[in-house]
């Protein structure tokens, strides 16, 4: 039997419950090699299509979410074989087809790859311990899971270059602060702190969550009006949805939504 390069389980209550997923190369500070990302990409997808799984959480252990992508696996790779394995591209890449929503849990070091994943997903929250950074340009490469164009869209462009350029790491103070992280919380309440944020969504209406995952991402990859012709689209097409009458319906009658998921 392969190794367990990533730790599933399910928690919560309800009718949807969250799917937490550990990254677990601890030893090696949790270093991206293809054989986590293609456990990590299975569990994803499995994890999409299950109806009773609201919401995603990925965590690391406590000193690292991950220190990168795994260099001494990578120290080898000629040109040819990660052209031919389509490197990052084929596993990495697979967070983006999840429509649920996918938070990242990030204690200790995001660095590398693991900065990038963490970026990857839809909103990162970070224990007080957590720091950033993108080293590759210390080992004579770049960012190369997308990087060089989520830092500066999430942090702004000097920040970005210099983080880029001097590889050096930002506490999550200032990760906060850049808009990198969306809530800093003590180490020892991470995973409740996000468990209760996945609760939350999970508790929502699945279609009109995946659908707003959906616009927010135009804003973030896309020009302005492209994303507000898009979120127009999506906006209108939640009227045809059960949740959408059962939602205004209920907080009218001043009462809670039983969403039906559909
Ligand atoms: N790849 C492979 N192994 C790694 C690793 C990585 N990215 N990061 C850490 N490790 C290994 C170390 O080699 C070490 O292994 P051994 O015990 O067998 O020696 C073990 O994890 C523990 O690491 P350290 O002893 O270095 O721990 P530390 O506390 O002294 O330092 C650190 C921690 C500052 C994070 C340091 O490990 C480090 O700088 N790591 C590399 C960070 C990096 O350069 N990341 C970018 C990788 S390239 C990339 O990610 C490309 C991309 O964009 C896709």
């Amino acid at each position: 039997m392969s190794e367990a390069l990533v730790l599933s389980e399910v928690r919560g209550e309800g009718a949807r419950r969250t799917a937490l997923i550990t990254l677990n190369r601890p030893k090696q500070l949790n270093a991206l090699n293809d054989a986590l990302m293609d456990q990590l990409g299975a569990a994803l997808i499995a994890f999409d299509r299950e109806d009773g799984i609201g919401c995603i959480v990925i965590t690391g252990s406590e000193k690292a979410f991950a220190a990168g992508a795994d260099i001494s696996a990578m120290a080898r790779f000629s040109y040819m074989d990660v052209h031919h394995n389509d490197f990052i591209t084929r596993n990495w890449e697979t967070l983006l087809q999840v429509r649920k929503p996918v938070i990242a849990a990030v204690s200790g070091f995001a660095l590398g790859g693991g900065c990038e994943l963490a970026m990857l997903c839809d909103f990162i929250i970070a224990a007080d311990t957590a720091k950033f950074g993108q080293p590759e340009i210390k080992i004579g490469i770049i960012p190369g899971a997308g990087g060089t164009q989520r830092l500066p869209r999430a942090v702004g462009k000097a920040k970005a270059m210099d983080m880029v350029l001097t590889g050096r790491m930002m506490d999550v103070h200032e990760a906060e602060r850049s808009g990198l992280v969306s809530r800093i919380v003590p180490a020892a309440q991470l995973i409740d702190e996000a468990l209760s944020a996945a609760a939350t969504i999970c508790a929502l209406s699945g279609p009109s969550v995946a659908l707003a995952k959906a616009c927010v991402n135009k804003a973030f990859e896309g020009g302005l009006m492209d994303g507000v012709g898009f979120e127009r689209r999506i906006f209108h097409s939640l009227f045809a949805t059960d949740d959408q009458k059962e939602g205004m319906d209920a907080f009218l009658s001043k009462r809670p939504p039983d969403f039906k998921q559909r």
